[in-house]
């Protein structure tokens, strides 16, 4: 069977809890159920649990987006993956936001993803190169370094679960996605990595999405890449219309695919 595409927004750090449930109503109202088409949602951590008894379950599902690796403990501040298990489904790991604002490191990323599988929560490990790194020629180096460290620590049936979404850096909040043929090879190398280390069957099971300026019209253009399973949307998940047209767009790739 197909694999459904699979449609994150990510909130950060925006919408209080009541934001929140407007937004969640106001799409919900928007787009119907779609079997071919999984739509995820990842709002501050303060909204989970009101979302988690407001949303309709056929339409959407829950990520975080980021706790803390250890299960429990005296660490002040923190929220683990062992609390958010009966929460959510999902949890976004690694998203350069965290990796740039907040000093986290290859080792601590592989830590997480450890711990999101060891709580039953599928990681959505976010990957990619900065503007730096582009430019100097180095985007083959950091995803492999990237990708790498944080699987290295799964079985190969942990593995099939696996989201990573590709997210050049230089690329998110600009309104100017990658271009589809850097897309598809950096698409290609991640799924060769977990070839590599896994086999073939965790490397066509793995999900591998794409981030960075989603808008609804470039949805066609992306989805369209062979290897894309899915997109991470920042920005146009705020807006009702453009995230239901993104998902809608999904829809009708979805169609075409199956
Ligand atoms: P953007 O953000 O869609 O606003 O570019 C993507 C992300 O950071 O996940």
């Amino acid at each position: 069977m197909k694999k459904p595409i699979l449609v994150v927004g990510n909130w950060k750090m925006h919408l209080n809890t009541q934001e929140a449930s407007t937004l969640v109503h106001r799409l919900s109202q928007s787009i119907k159920v779609h079997r071919s088409v999984e739509v995820v949602i990842a709002p501050s951590l303060l909204s989970l649990q009101p979302l988690s008894l407001e949303i309709d379950r056929r339409k959407f599902r829950l990520a975080a987006q980021d706790a803390y690796f250890k299960d429990e403990g005296a660490f002040t501040g923190e929220v683990s993956f062992t609390m958010l298990r009966d929460l959510v489904h999902y949890s976004i790991v690694g998203h350069s936001s965290r990796r740039i604002s907040f000093n986290e490191t290859l080792e601590v990323v592989r830590e997480k993803v450890n711990a999101a599988v060891r709580n039953g929560i599928v990681p959505i490990l976010c990957v990619g190169e900065t503007k730096e790194e582009h430019d100097a020629g180095e985007t083959k180096q950091v995803l492999h370094d990237q990708v790498t460290s944080a699987i290295s620590g799964l079985t190969s049936e942990d593995i099939r679960d696996v989201v990573v979404a590709y997210e050049p850096v230089w690329a998110i909040g600009t309104g100017d996605p990658e271009k589809p043929e850097s897309i598809k090879r950096n698409i290609d190398y991640i799924r060769m990595q977990v070839r590599e280390l896994y086999g073939e069957t965790a490397a066509s099971e793995v999900r591998l999405l794409y981030g960075a300026s989603v808008e609804p019209d470039f949805v066609h253009g992306i989805l369209s890449i062979e290897g894309v399973d899915g997109l991470l949307v920042g920005g146009a998940s705020l807006n009702h219309k453009q995230f239901a047209a993104i998902i809608d767009g999904a829809y009708q790739i979805a169609i075409t695919r199956s």
